[in-house]
């Protein structure tokens, strides 16, 4: 459905030259989730709009449906909707409803087609109730979701949703999920981008990581949290070990020493490394005092690939 190759952009800013993408390719397809991964700067809301034929790439082909949305933009559009950041296609001097009328109308929409999409939208995102509210004076969450309904008029088979929870509070993020993953299952494809690990985890069934404007993994989001999900634990010894036995067991942990107490911070591909680690300590019989394990976040994954520590 989606097809990006080699998709390169320097901007040119004041004699400033930043190459905010330098070489991106992947495809996506109808339903499914695909999350562009990345820090600040990383490039994600320039693959965005080089998609939408918003920013002109350097180099690339970008293909939607088949077609080339370089050399049919036009065309190409009829099959995308997007929400970018600063829901820029709300405005916020008109209500709810009069933007609904308006972008629809915008997107070619008219009749009672356009009256029973705008009807269904409001019904689902669950603003019936601020018909007649001007859109400035929702509530983020509120705003948020009426820009998702905006986009979702035209029902295109793709949309583009960037940093589609930035500035939500816990609760609109959750129902942003929900509503994300909903879209997809109706057979749409849904790029978003987002620096928010989590909600990456949650939504997406591929993410693509991007650094400085590079793909630095791509896989289904299970992948990607399975190769690095190793346990980690947290291991306190009851008394010092020998400097020899401290000696072996730097190989497996990294040891922090405050006084008498001895902790270890270890980390295992598999959970049945750990006792090798026992059998050293049973040598010089040094008692354990506590154990906690932890299950290694997507957060962390994410930094370790960012750096490039994965091994
Ligand atoms: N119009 C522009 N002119 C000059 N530089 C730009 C322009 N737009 C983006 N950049 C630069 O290109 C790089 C990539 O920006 P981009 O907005 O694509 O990143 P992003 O991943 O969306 O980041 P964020 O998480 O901050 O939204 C950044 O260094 C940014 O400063
Ligand atoms: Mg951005």
């Amino acid at each position: 459905m989606l097809l990006v190759e080699g998709l390169r952009k320097t901007y040119r800013d004041k004699g400033r030259v930043v190459e905010a993408v330098k070489g991106i390719s992947f495809s996506a397809k109808e339903g499914e989730v695909f999350a562009l991964l990345g820090p600040n700067g990383a490039g994600k809301s320039t693959t965005i709009k080089s998609i939408l034929g918003l920013v002109i790439p350097d180099e690339g082909r970008i293909k939607v449906g088949g077609i080339d949305v370089l050399k049919h933009r036009k065309r190409a559009l009829r099959m995308m909707s997007a929400v970018l950041e600063g829901n820029r296609n709300v405005h916020w001097r008109m209500t709810v409803i009069e933007n609904m009328k308006y972008f629809g109308a915008i997107r070619g929409l008219s009749g009672r087609f356009l009256k029973s999409r705008i009807r269904n939208l409001i019904d689902r995102f669950g603003l019936s109730e601020h018909v007649k509210k001007l859109a400035g004076q929702l509530s983020r969450g509120y705003q948020q979701k009426l820009a998702v309904a905006i986009s979702l008029l035209p029902d295109t088979p793709v949309l583009l949703l960037d940093e589609p929870t930035l500035g939500l509070d816990v609760e609109s993020s959750r129902e942003m999920r929900k509503i994300i993953r909903d879209i997809a299952s109706e057979g749409k494809l849904v790029l978003l981008s987002s620096h928010d690990m989590n909600l990456v985890e949650a939504v997406s069934d591929r993410v693509m990581i991007i650094n400085k404007g590079k793909v630095v993994a791509m896989d289904k989001t299970e992948n990607l949290k399975e190769m690095f999900r190793r346990r980690a634990y947290k291991i306190v010894l009851e008394k010092k070990p020998t400097p020899s036995l401290l000696e072996k067991l730097k190989s497996f942990a990294k040891i922090s020493e405050n006084g008498e107490k001895v902790t270890l911070d270890v980390e295992f591909e598999s959970s049945s490394s750990i006792y090798d680690l026992f059998e050293i300590l049973k040598e010089e019989r040094v008692p354990i005092k506590s154990i906690e394990s932890e299950d290694i976040d997507f957060e962390e994954v994410f930094i370790k690939i960012v750096r490039g520590e994965r091994s």
